[in-house]
């Protein structure tokens, strides 16, 4: 079965860009996005790896440790992040496991063999400290994802981990929030002291919390 939210992200071992990675232990006790790429020297991953190079101080600000894959050998790697560095102006900053006998990728279903049966699709994972996966995401191999929004997501799993708010559709740090349904205007006032606008009953806006 797919892994799913709430489950224990699975631990593994894998040669990477930056050496042997025991997955559990390099996360560490903070946050981790894992991805996946479907092939070294295409050009949609190419653009995307850049990316997240550039952004990385963004995830380092959370506390997040970013780590790539690609189905090819770390060897070819190597030579792809020279390619990455000159295209985009930004180098490799973080790991990139290889995973030529699809361990990894096979642990957490990043082949769809309906989409393609030998290339990974473009997959995201969020994990939190107790290493449990907070966000999927699948997308083909055809269209680049929206780093921003990853970062996005990860400031609302972050804030909603510490208090009891939800965060609204395209919501983005700093605006205001959601009181979840499950606190009691009684208990919101103590949690709230500043108060809130209810919209509905079960619609109360607030300040986003610090
Ligand atoms: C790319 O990264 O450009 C790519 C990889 C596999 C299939 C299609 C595009």
């Amino acid at each position: 079965m797919a892994l799913q939210l709430g489950d224990i992200a699975p631990d593994f071992e894998s040669d990477s860009t930056e050496g042997h990675i025991r997955f559990h232990d390099w996360i560490g006790n903070g946050w981790a996005v894992l991805f996946s790429h479907p092939k070294d020297f295409t050009p949609v991953c190419t653009t995307e790896l850049g990316e997240v190079a550039r952004l990385k101080p963004e995830f380092e600000k959370r506390g997040v440790k970013v780590i790539g894959l690609s189905v090819d050998p770390v060897s070819d790697h190597k030579k792809w992040a020279a390619d990455i560095e000159e295209t985009q102006g930004s180098a490799l900053n973080f790991p990139l496991l290889g995973d030529p006998e699809r361990k990894v990728s096979d642990l957490y279903g990043m082949i769809h063999p309906n989409a393609n049966d030998t290339l990974t699709v473009r997959s995201v994972f969020v994990i939190a400290p107790d290493k449990k996966i907070k966000l999927t995401i699948t997308y083909p191999a055809s269209t680049g994802r929206n780093f921003d929004e990853i970062l996005r997501v990860i400031d609302s799993l972050q804030l909603t981990a510490k208090h009891q708010v939800a965060t609204p559709v395209n919501w983005k740090r700093g605006e205001d929030v959601i009181i979840v349904p499950a606190v009691s205007d009684e208990d919101a006032k103590k949690k709230f002291p500043q108060g809130w606008k209810t919209v509905k009953p079960y619609l109360r806006i607030v300040k986003q919390p610090q």
